[in-house]
């Protein structure tokens, strides 16, 4: 079975990804509430999703080869995430998904994957 990586389009899929999404945070006002979370300037965000979300997609673990184990949970603790971040991220994700025409099957588990790992970031109760 190939991983999501793979099915996916490999290397400039997850590019394409991570740049839709990260735009729509930029340009979308109902993502305001965590776009004003990230930096003016998105250009690390970005670059870093993609690492990452290779190496987790199944395919090479750009990040951990260029940063070393990731600590994401430890990375996010300076931003107060509650569910209705983790519920924005997802939805924007969601979305991008969408747009870069990610098939419907393969987008369904993926969601269910970014779920756990976004719920796993939250560090606010409410
Ligand atoms: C739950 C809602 C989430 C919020 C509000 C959030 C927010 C953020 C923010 C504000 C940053 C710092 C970016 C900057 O430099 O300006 C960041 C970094 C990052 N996020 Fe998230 N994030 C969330 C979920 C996730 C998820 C689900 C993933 C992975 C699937 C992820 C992966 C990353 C990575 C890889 C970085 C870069 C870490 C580094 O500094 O090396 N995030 N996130």
């Amino acid at each position: 079975m190939q991983s999501p990586y793979g099915r996916m389009g490999g290397d400039a899929k997850v590019r394409e990804l991570v740049t839709r999404f990260y735009d729509l945070m930029d340009r979308e006002p109902s993502y305001a509430g965590i776009r004003k979370l990230h930096k003016p300037d998105l250009s690390e965000a970005r670059e870093k999703l993609y690492l990452f979300l290779s190496g987790w997609l199944g395919g090479p673990p750009l990040y951990a080869e260029r940063h070393g184990h990731p600590m994401l949970r430890a990375r996010h603790l300076p931003f107060s995430i509650g569910a209705a971040e983790r519920d924005l991220w997802l939805q924007c994700m969601s979305r991008a998904m969408e747009e870069t025409g990610v098939e419907s099957g393969l987008r369904a588990e993926l969601h269910q994957a970014f779920l756990k790992t976004a719920d796993w970031m939250r560090n606010r109760d409410s």
